[in-house]
């Protein structure tokens, strides 16, 4: 998608009596946001575009539920409607699930409306159709909001890419995850005390399956993956494992140790395939994760020339979610061709995986020389193998968790 952006503001029309205008589909959480955000940044916008930014109308499902104050925005529930709208620019996508969703980009794309859509679920499952869909009408599409909310997490990719090549992407992906794990610690109570309060706090939905079992944090690394390496995982949402096998005597043994269990989605390349892993984990205090707690969402970006890039910040609500809309607005034109990374990582022979397992009973069964650290007292053991089925055969009742950053064993830890 060439063109700078000065001939964007062309296109759009050279008479600065004109406007930027927008359809926004969905007004909930996010659509409100950027109705809002669009009022309260207009000057800002305006000196960005030369004109003004305008939304000239909104799609919802029951009309009845809305009373919008301006009367020269259309409010409608027939999409047909939006489409026959002259003169409209951008398309802003803030509704939920596959459907509808997909075909209205699709005829808004067809129709020469450049899109920016905040749907996780339906760009994880069609973004590639999508994009080439804007390329061959030659338009674009922003998807910043789908992954990490407010986190510039796409255009920080976008940007790496185009000289660095990256070997892993890591993140904590699911706010509400993050708050129920974090909350488990701090304030105590079982995963399912913790996930009530979630809910009362309005982090997770009546239904929380996708974000407990890492359904949402999966779709966001499918997105990713299909950033930084042009294709889908080969690993599917059926291998996701979600959090709520955690106990509460699980996190203070954790705890006790310095651990802390994060949800954390990994996409990495290696000769075989593109893996997706969605798994409880145990980082250390050296880890980038440790510090990231409640709904906060980070990213850990590793390339060959910079090392490691870590963000962190809100990864959803109203103004977080507008903000990375709004910066899409800005971006659709500005847009640089990456390329995806074809680098495959070559194992690190002499570094093992590092688990973490929690037993009951008396002991525990281990092979000769995978055990670094052994606590009686809190019932752990942390091994160094990278096939851990023949431990769990041998302790059907274990659970194991990867352990994540480098673990200083302090002396008064060390149990021999
Ligand atoms: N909330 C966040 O913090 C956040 C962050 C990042 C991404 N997202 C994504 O952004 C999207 C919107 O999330 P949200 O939290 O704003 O959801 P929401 O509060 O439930 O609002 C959804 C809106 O979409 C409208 N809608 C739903 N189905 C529709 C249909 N078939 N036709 C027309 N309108 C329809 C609803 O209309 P009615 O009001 O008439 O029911 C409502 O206004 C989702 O895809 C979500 O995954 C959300």
């Amino acid at each position: 998608m060439g063109g700078s952006h000065q001939e964007f503001i062309r296109r759009k029309g050279s008479d600065t009596m004109s406007s930027l205008n927008i359809a926004l589909l969905g007004f909930g959480t996010v659509g409100k946001g950027v109705y809002h955000s669009i009022d309260s940044h207009q000057k800002r916008l305006q000196e960005i575009f030369q004109k003004e930014v305008k939304i000239v109308a909104i799609l919802v499902k029951n009309l009845q539920k809305h009373n919008i104050p301006r009367k020269d925005i259309i409010l409608t529930d027939n999409f047909e409607e939006i489409l026959s709208i002259q003169d409209l620019d951008i398309v802003v996508d803030a509704i939920v699930g596959t459907e509808p969703g997909f075909t209205y980009l699709q005829k808004s794309l067809k129709r020469g409306c450049s899109v920016v859509t905040a749907n996780k679920e339906m760009f994880s499952k069609h973004g590639k159709e999508l994009l080439n869909l804007a390329g061959q009408n030659n338009v674009s599409i922003g998807y910043e909001a789908t992954v990490a909310g407010g986190i510039p997490i796409i255009q920080t990719i976008r940007q790496l890419l185009q000289v660095n090549r990256i070997e892993k992407v890591e993140g904590i992906l699911n706010g509400t995850s993050n708050f129920i794990l974090t909350s488990m610690r701090k304030n105590k109570g079982t995963f399912e005390q913790n996930l009530i309060q979630a809910q009362k706090n309005g982090y997770a939905e009546a239904d929380p399956t996708n974000d407990i079992e890492g359904f949402d944090a999966y779709y966001k690394g499918v997105i990713l993956s299909e950033l930084v390496y042009g294709e889908k995982p080969e690993t599917t949402q059926a291998d996701c494992r979600g959090i709520s096998e955690i106990t509460s005597e699980m996190i203070e043994e954790a705890d006790r140790l310095d651990l802390k269990f994060k949800h954390i989605v990994t996409i990495s390349k290696s000769d075989q395939q593109i893996n997706c892993t969605v798994e409880l984990a145990l980082v250390t205090t050296e880890h980038p994760f440790y510090q990231v707690e409640g709904v906060q969402n980070a990213v850990s970006i590793n390339t060959d020339l910079v090392g490691n890039v870590t963000l962190n910040g809100p990864g959803a609500g109203m103004f977080p979610t507008a903000s990375a809309i709004l910066e899409d607005i800005i971006q659709l034109d500005r847009k640089v061709a990456v390329s995806p990374c074809t680098r495959i990582v070559e194992p690190d022979y002499n570094t093992k995986t590092k688990w973490v397992l929690f037993y009951q009973g008396k002991s525990i069964n281990l092979p000769s020389d995978t055990s670094l650290f052994h606590s009686p007292t809190s019932k752990i053991v942390i091994v160094e193998t990278d096939d851990v089925s023949g431990i769990k055969e041998l302790n059907p009742s274990i659970n194991f968790f990867r352990l994540k950053g480098d673990y200083i064993l302090s002396k008064e830890k060390v149990i021999v």
